[in-house]
C-alpha cells in the first residue's frame, strides 16, 4: 500500500509503484500534507485516470494530524497540490472507505504481510496503528519518506512529512515494526535533471507528458525556494527501496523523533554513531544508486501504453 500527499513526487511514486512488476500496489491511501486531503484525493484520482490505473482502490485518509494545526506546502505543489497540468475531469473515482479503515482491514484480513510505503505525514499509518495495535505483526516493513540526518528542508531542523504531524511520526518509530527511513540525504540526489525530463519525454505518451509538465512545474519550485538547478524527486525513492533495497544502502540506527522544542520539532534524531544507547530501531538510507534509480523509474513509465 502508497499512502501519499499527492504532490509532485508523490505522483512519481504512483506510477512507479502501479508499474513495478516488483510489487503489487494493493491500494493508494491519501492523507493531509502538501495539500487538503480534498485536493491530494483528487490528485491521485487524476494521476490514475491519466495512467490508466483503474484496479488500484484510493481511499481518502486523515485530514489533520494528530494533535497540531495542519500545514501545506502550497509554496511547493501549488494550490491544487498538483499545479503545472491542464487537468481533464478524472475518469477514476476514490473509494468510500476510510484509509486508515482500509489499511486495518487488509492487515487483518489477509494471512500475506503488508508493505506500506508511506510519503507524506504519517497520520494514517500512526492512526491505524493507535486504533489496531495488533496489526503490527502483519506489517512487514513501513519504508517511509521522511527526516533528515542532518538538514531540514521545512525547519532547518525538519523535513516536511515528518514536522507536519512529529507525534504520529514518533507513534509509528515506537511501534516496533521494521522501518526503511529514506531521508532527504538519500531523496536530494533523486534529482530530475535535464537529461532525465529528456528521457521522459521521449517516451511520448500521455503519462510521459503529464510527467514532463509536472517535473518542468516540480523544478521552478526548487529553483525559486532551494536555489537547486533540478527537482528533488523524494518519494519514488521510498518505493524503490523496497522494489530493490540495493538501490538504497542503509544502515540500522536509532531514530527518535523530536515533538518537544519549538526548534527543532519534527527532527528526526538519527543516534548514527550509537552514543544514546537507545536501541536501534530504523534501516535508514545513507545513499542512493541514482543511475539505476532512474533506470528503475524510465521503465515503470515507459510501461504505460501510447493510449
Ligand atoms: O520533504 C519532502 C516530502 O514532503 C515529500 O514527500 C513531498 O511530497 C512532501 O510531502
Ligand atoms: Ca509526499
Amino acid at each position: 500500500m502508497l499512502d501519499c500527499d499527492p504532490g509532485h513526487d508523490d505522483a512519481m511514486a504512483i506510477l512507479l509503484a502501479a508499474a513495478s512488476p516488483a510489487i503489487e500496489l494493493e491500494a493508494i491511501t491519501t492523507v493531509a500534507g502538501n495539500q487538503t486531503v480534498e485536493k491530494v484525493t483528487l490528485n491521485a484520482r487524476r494521476v490514475c485516470s491519466v495512467a490508466g490505473i483503474r484496479d488500484v482502490p484510493i481511499a481518502a485518509g486523515c485530514d489533520r494530524p494528530l494533535r497540531r494545526e495542519p500545514i501545506i506546502a502550497g509554496e511547493i505543489h501549488g494550490a491544487s497540490g498538483l499545479d503545472g497540468v491542464e487537468w481533464g475531469e478524472p475518469t477514476v473515482d476514490a473509494d468510500p472507505r476510510h484509509a486508515v479503515d482500509v489499511l486495518i482491514e487488509r492487515a487483518e484480513a489477509d494471512e500475506r504481510p503488508l508493505t506500506v510505503v508511506a510519503v507524506g505525514p504519517l497520520t494514517n499509518v500512526a492512526t491505524a496503528l493507535q486504533r489496531a495495535p495488533r496489526i503490527v505483526d502483519r506489517l512487514e516493513r513501513i519504508s517511509i519518506m521522511g527526516g533528515a540526518i542532518g538538514l531540514g528542508n521545512w525547519t532547518p531542523s525538519a523535513e516536511f512529512n515528518i514536522y507536519a504531524d512529529p507525534e504520529a511520526a514518533a507513534a509509528v518509530f515506537a511501534a516496533g515494526v521494521p522501518i526503511t527511513l529514506v531521508p532527504l540525504e538519500v531523496t536530494h540526489r533523486a534529482l530530475a535533471t535535464d537529461e532525465v525530463l529528456a528521457r521522459i519525454a521521449a517516451l511520448d505518451t500521455p503519462v510521459a507528458r503529464m510527467s514532463d509538465a509536472l517535473m518542468r512545474f516540480f523544478a521552478d519550485t526548487y529553483q525559486r525556494v532551494f536555489g537547486f538547478d533540478a527537482p528533488a524527486v523524494h518519494d519514488p525513492c521510498a518505493v524503490a527501496a523496497i522494489i530493490d533495497p540495493t538501490l538504497v544502502p542503509t544502515r540500522l540506527v536509532n531514530v527518535a523523533i523530536d515533538t518537544g522544542s519549538e526548534l527543532s520539532a519534527g527532527r528526526t534524531v538519527c543516534d548514527v554513531y550509537g552514543t544514546t544507547g537507545r536501541t536501534p530501531n530504523a534501516d535508514v538510507g545513507v545513499d542512493l544508486d541514482v543511475d539505476r534509480f532512474w533506470d528503475l523509474m524510465l521503465a515503470a513509465l515507459a510501461a504505460y501504453p501510447r493510449l
